[in-house]
């Protein structure tokens, strides 16, 4: 028992001291960003077992360089950032943190819904900027909630729990996925329907499908047209399963009244134009970030990375057939 252990980058302390008690060697990157490519290679040479984040790519690059590695361990639950084909082929396991930011990427879902909906960076500004004079019946007019349809397009864990919470607004749920939910439609009466009656129908469209070449682009121009003019578009999930440039010219144009962003196609950039719009709420990429989802999200990796490490398999293992090969 023992190695070494590399953190591509400072994460909440619960997994450091997990893995630090269990008498592995914890690296933890110095720099208060992502690692370059030739920084990354070269700090996981020695490795015996790797913490690594959505901001690190995980690829056949990466296995040459971790020779020694036992497993990756992606602290994030999307892991289209590691080449898990590639791992599988080579029997490295790895895997990542499902279940502990649902609750907190769903709430941020909402919070860009309303934020977007009730114009609520928009009013701040004017606030702070001196600019209001005073009460107005026509200021700040925006998009009802209650009653409303929520589109939920990826109905998984965080896709489901965004819907569950639509429950105190008394909203028409549709959800677009190829697995039937029973439990939207059991608790909720919701609907399975195809992406573009979705698109169509509702006044929320909001985002939670994961990205994979069949989801990239899922949204684009072609679907924007599809929705209503007031309807509102909400993505807390991965920025490539949006066109972004397409988005940017529905919102310029009016072909839908507004989106909330957490995610983008091309991070930390934003497409050209969007900045500029009133009509968008945009997050640096934080629906996970909460005190409790944070500390959750480095334990599950840590604990993930320790049953790797002594050869069991990780509870959130991604490729489960490298224990078989
Ligand atoms: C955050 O985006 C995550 O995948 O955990």
């Amino acid at each position: 028992m023992g190695g070494n252990v590399f953190v591509t980058r400072e994460i909440p302390k619960e997994g450091i001291d997990l893995l630090r008690a269990k008498g592995y060697l914890v690296t933890v990157s110095p720099h208060d960003r992502p690692l370059e490519r030739d920084e990354l290679l070269a700090s996981i040479a020695d490795s015996d077992g790797v913490i690594c984040l959505l901001t690190d790519r995980i690829d056949a690059q990466a296995f040459d360089a971790a020779r020694k590695a036992k497993g990756f361990a992606n602290c994030a639950v999307g892991f289209d950032n590691l080449d898990v084909k590639e791992a599988t082929k080579r029997g490295i396991p790895l895997s990542n943190t499902p279940g502990v930011l649902t609750n907190a990427t769903a709430e941020m879902a909402w919070a860009l819904l309303f934020a977007i909906s009730r114009r609520v960076v928009e009013s701040d500004a004017v606030m702070r900027s001196g600019g209001w004079k005073g009460w107005g019946p026509l200021q700040f007019i925006g998009g009802d909630v209650s009653g409303k349809t929520l589109g939920i397009v990826g109905a998984g864990r965080i896709g489901t729990a965004m819907a569950m919470m639509s429950r105190g607004f008394d909203m028409k749920v549709l959800y677009a996925d190829e697995m039937r939910n029973e439990l939207l439609e059991n608790k909720l009466g919701a609907e399975q329907v195809s992406l573009d009656r979705l698109l169509a129908e509702s006044d929320f469209v909001s985002v939670h499908a994961s990205l994979l070449e069949s989801t990239r682009h899922l949204l684009g121009a072609s679907q924007f047209a599809l929705m209503k003019r007031s309807a509102y578009l909400v993505n807390t999930a991965r920025g490539p399963v949006i066109d972004e440039a397409a988005l940017v010219i529905a919102l310029r144009d009016g072909v839908i009244a507004g989106a909330g962003l957490d995610v983008y196609e091309f991070e930390p950039k934003m497409a050209s134009g969007l900045a500029d719009l009133r009509n968008v709420v945009v997050c640096p990429h934080t629906a996970s970030a909460t005190v409790s989802s944070r500390s959750a999200m480095s334990s599950t990796a840590a604990l993930n990375l320790i049953a790797m490490m002594e050869g069991h398999r990780a509870p959130n293992c991604l490729n489960p057939e490298v224990y078989k090969l």
